[in-house]
């Protein structure tokens, strides 16, 4: 990549939307609806390097009782969903899928015939179960939802002609001036870019990177978040990390890949229990709601038969695994894995509750400035997130940001000193990056991970704060993208030991070992 101190070209649009997971998509589609040049730039070369490609169970949405889809999201959320966000969320569930998905995309959710639907609008869907519902209300594609959403999505905003779908081109910088955001500087070939735009929306996905074992993409390294809040935007409950209870776990496998494939919960609401080593239940033990109890619950459940008794297994053998899970069976017997003799699982880094704080149109404390999905924090989640509301709250605050972003001014290119992009050396010494994230990783997954220590946690708060110091050092002289990654990773990964220190009230998936009382029943 090639740089250049003064461009001699930028980018301008009504709305710049960084990521293309369903929130970028969802904005950068509700900005084109209200009239809005877009553009939407991704660091992304394929798809499948956003999460919700990766997205198996499917989406939430409000059938007869939405009331109980409220309560389920609070209690999820150890009673700390903020009502409002949850309110919000449940009331635009099911117009938002059924504009969006249904009726622009033409999204084939799954459908059973001999079912009929209470509501009677959609008579013959087939809403799937998971953890923390208490009523099957999941609209899913077999358990590649995601995936059978993004790729449909992508390919309508790559033929809109208001527009400009920017792939491989990362942004580095956010531009501001007098507290207003103006773009940001993206790392395209040949030239380091500005693209101011009149409004931009952040929607660059969650941190899984700064985890040992995570169920996201690599490309999941917090540039959104590190980005606003270096500019000074504000964060809020960032130490709120979600781990996934079941995550593949091969025997073969020795802890070293880094993202590992979900065995849905879904699996779980079809009726999957986990076993431990001894081919116990053990579950109904921990929690009423067993196998469905709140995933944080699940995953402390796991992490704790594992380190006292080995290896946890998912016993599928009372669901028709093959049929109701044929990519999961496949990519079990890819691994090694038969999946009659059940799955080993074992938790992994999944989602971010926390992130940039954002109201209900997804404005962050900077003027100009959204965010939306996994980086944004809209209080939905509280301190843990029910399952499968994650492509929701992406798809109902992207199109809310994106029609609001669109009724900002324009771009106003004069305002814009683009930052000089430093290279006076791009070269990095071998190993740097790789060395420094298996450091940040290994001191995230060990002292800030699903149980916690306050000691553990302050201690994790001084090594993080050096191999920040070390970094920040490099990117004074140097721009790649490769070590702007880092810089994201090592800024978020400290902002969540920070957050985790200070808050010494145990609450969803922070919880402290001394202190293991959380309002959970
Ligand atoms: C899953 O399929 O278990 C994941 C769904 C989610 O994270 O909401």
């Amino acid at each position: 990549m090639s740089r250049t101190d003064s461009p001699s070209e930028f980018y301008t649009a009504d709305v710049l939307v960084v990521g293309s997971g369903i929130a970028g998509c969802g904005a950068a589609l509700a900005a084109a609806r209200a009239g809005a040049d877009v553009l939407l730039a991704t660091k992304a070369t394929t798809p499948d390097d956003a999460a919700t490609d990766w997205a198996q169970g499917g989406i939430a949405v409000a059938r007869s009782d939405p009331e109980q889809f409220r309560r389920d999201i609070v209690a999820a959320s150890d009673d700390t969903a903020d009502p409002e966000a949850v309110d919000l969320l449940v009331s635009q569930s099911r117009a938002v899928v059924t504009d969006v998905l249904v009726e622009t995309l033409g999204i084939e959710f799954d459908r059973r015939g001999d079912d009929p639907d209470p509501d009677g609008d959609r008579p013959d869907y087939e809403y799937a179960r998971e953890a923390g519902h208490a009523e099957s209300r999941i609209l899913h594609v077999d358990a590649r939802t995601g995936h059978r959403i993004l790729r449909p999505f992508l390919a309508y905003l790559r033929d809109h002609d208001r527009i400009r779908l920017l792939e491989d081109a990362a942004a580095l910088e956010l531009l501001t001036h007098e507290g207003r955001v103006h773009g940001a500087v993206l790392d395209t070939t040949p030239t380091g870019t500005p693209a101011v735009a009149g409004a931009t929306v952040l929607a660059t996905g969650g941190i899984g990177a700064c985890y040992p074992r995570t169920t996201n993409p690599a490309a999941a390294t917090g540039d959104g978040i590190a980005m606003a809040a270096l500019a000074g935007a504000e964060v809020a409950d960032m130490e709120f990390v979600q781990f996934h209870p079941t995550a593949l776990a091969p025997e073969s496998d020795d802890g070293s890949g880094r993202a590992t494939p979900l065995i849905s919960e879904a699996v779980r609401g079809a009726g999957g229990v986990l076993r431990n080593a001894a081919g116990e239940r053990f579950m109904p033990e921990y929690h009423a709601d067993a196998e469905l109890a709140p995933r944080d619950v699940v995953a402390r459940a796991v992490k704790r038969e594992r380190a006292t008794g080995g290896a946890v297994r998912l016993d599928v053998s009372g669901v028709a695994f093959d049929e109701r899970f044929p990519g999961l069976a496949r990519r079990c017997r890819e691994r090694g894995v038969d999946p009659a003799a059940g799955i080993p699982v074992a938790p992994a880094e999944h989602f971010l509750c926390g992130g940039i704080a954002v109201d209900d149109r997804g404005r962050s404390s900077l003027e100009n400035l959204f965010a939306v999905g996994e980086c944004a924090r809209t209080g939905v989640h509280g301190a843990n997130r029910l399952a499968s509301t994650s492509l929701l709250e992406g798809l109902v605050w992207g199109v809310r940001a994106g029609a609001t972003a669109a009724e900002t001014d324009g771009p106003s290119p004069d305002a814009v000193e683009p930052p000089t992009l430093r290279d006076r050396d791009p070269h990095l010494p071998d190993g740097f990056a790789a060395g420094k994230f298996e450091r940040l990783r290994r001191v995230m997954g060990e002292h800030v991970g699903l149980v916690r220590d306050p000691e553990e946690l302050s201690r994790a708060g001084s090594v993080l704060r050096r191999l920040k110091g070390e970094v920040d050092a490099y990117v004074r002289t140097r721009t790649t993208r490769e070590l702007y990654e880092l810089r994201n990773a090592s800024v978020v990964a400290l902002l969540v030991a920070r957050a985790a220190a200070n808050n010494r009230q145990s609450a969803g998936c922070h919880y402290l070992a001394e202190q293991p009382a959380t309002r959970r029943p």
